[in-house]
């Protein structure tokens, strides 16, 4: 069972409120999120990293899910925050975040975006190409403002996942490429650009990883790097940032591990490199998004048609689908769900979970085990938490769902349903056609 569901009475319940009932109140489909199980995370991160070494920061990575509440959460909780677009900085600026504390991220920042994050004093912005250098150096220059900044490097390491999720290999898109024609000139110019305060490097190999060996590479490399810009331009690298990506359970043949096993193994890594190279040690920092947010969430829909093909399979399907969840759609990505009325009703066979979109890759779950379902039951899909609500669209005009965040009986409406009328209010129609 996932975090903080259970099952009471023959009905299912999220931390102490009744499913069927959020169901009512809210409508669906209906994202909900456990509070207790976010906080749960941000603690293990907290005591697993933060208090067991030195010199680290954690940052949120608030693509994963953002809200305004969200973002007093994560405020509230003492994370950085990493945000990659205009719109997330707006975010977390209108929600008062200390701008401190913001990492801004991307591969493409445009110049308005730069500028934002510059008038704004952003904590650090990590550049992620030599075009982006110098834009930003000559906005700094013109703001007379001093920014921090990193490079995003490409560390040229695989990771276990899906190709679309993979962000380290040498052909990727994101970063500075690591060869010395490219790297060393970047590296000089950020020591000596007047307005920016070059403090290191970050990467970022993947996202849903076990293991642990794909950041130690690339932690392994960003070292020998570091080692590097000591020796070449006694520069001290004082910041090294080690991305994301740790794996979570969305069904039960994923193996996730403790933020600790990855940290230690990152921090170890560190401590003897220096310690063997007497390099000053960098302050550490780790921005895991899914990890933290990804648990928490639980997708809730009602059924409506059930279509049997005889010897071949059944659809179930549901009031959302891949404007909600495109995970399944776009990355073969697994859940788990149940019946929330009658979770512990006997299966009567496999099922495919289907969405109501104009799309037959608009699968939620295939060979989903599932009680005889007809219209009217509510169905919960698990560990919906990150990269569902962040990712949602509306294809087929559709509204973008409610989000609902639980703290033991009480439940908050943090996002509310859009409404038919949100769905134009954009449109303009020219005079000729008036
Ligand atoms: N830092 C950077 C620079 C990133 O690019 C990402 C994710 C993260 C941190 C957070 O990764 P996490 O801890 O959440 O794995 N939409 C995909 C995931 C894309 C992740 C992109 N970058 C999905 O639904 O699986």
């Amino acid at each position: 069972m996932h975090q903080h569901i259970t099952i009471k009475d023959q009905q299912l319940f999220i931390e102490g409120c009744n499913a069927l009932t959020l169901a009512k109140t809210y409508k669906t489909p209906l994202y909900v999120l456990s509070e207790t199980t976010i906080r749960e995370k941000f603690r293990e991160i907290r005591t697993q990293f933060l208090e067991r070494h030195p010199n680290t920061i954690a940052a949120y990575a608030s693509k994963a899910f953002l809200t305004t509440a969200f973002v007093k959460l994560v405020a509230q909780e003492g994370f950085y925050m990493d945000v990659v677009s205009g719109g997330e900085l707006f975010t977390a600026l209108n929600a008062q975040f200390p701008m401190e504390r913001v990492i801004f991220h991307g591969n493409n920042k445009s110049k308005e975006e730069l500028e934002m994050a510059v008038v704004n004093k952003v904590g650090r912005i990590v550049v992620d190409n030599t075009t982006e250098l110098e834009i930003l150096a000559s906005i700094a220059e013109q703001h007379q403002t001093q920014m921090n900044i990193l490079f995003r490097i490409t560390p040229g390491v695989s990771s276990s996942t899906h190709d679309y999720i993979a962000t380290g290999k040498k052909d990727s898109k994101f970063g500075i490429s690591l060869d010395d024609f490219v790297i060393m000139p970047a590296i000089e110019d950020a020591i000596k650009a007047p307005f920016l305060n070059f403090l290191g490097f970050h990467f970022h190999v993947g996202s849903q990883i076990f293991d642990h060996n794909s950041h130690v590479m690339a932690t392994q490399i960003a070292l020998d790097l570091i080692k590097r810009v000591k020796t070449t331009y006694n520069y001290d690298i004082t910041e090294l940032n080690t991305g994301g990506g740790f794996g979570i359970k969305y069904t039960d043949t994923c193996t996730p591990q403790t933020i600790g096993y990855f940290t230690d193994a990152i921090v170890d890594t560190i401590d003897q490199y220096c310690e063997a190279n007497h390099l000053v040690r960098p302050r550490i920092c780790i921005e895991p998004g899914r990890f933290i947010v990804g648990e928490a969430g639980t997708t809730l829909y009602t059924i409506g048609a059930v279509k049997e093909i005889k010897d071949l399979k059944t659809y179930v399907a549901v009031d959302g689908g891949m404007t909600d969840n495109i995970r399944p759609a776009l990355y073969q990505a697994k859940y788990s769900a149940l019946l929330a009325n009658r979770p512990l009703e006997e299966t009567a066979g496999e099922v495919t979970l289907c969405g109501k979109c104009c799309e037959s890759g608009d699968l939620l779950v295939e060979h989903l085990p599932l009680p005889k379902a007809v219209a009217g039951d509510v169905v919960a899909v698990f560990s919906t938490g990150a990269y569902n609500y962040s990712m949602a669209s509306h294809y087929n005009k559709h509204v973008i769902p409610a989000v609902v965040l639980v703290s033991g009986e009480k439940a908050y409406e943090i996002v509310e349903r859009e409404t038919y009328a949100d769905l134009i209010k954009h449109d303009v129609v020219p005079p000729h056609l008036k």
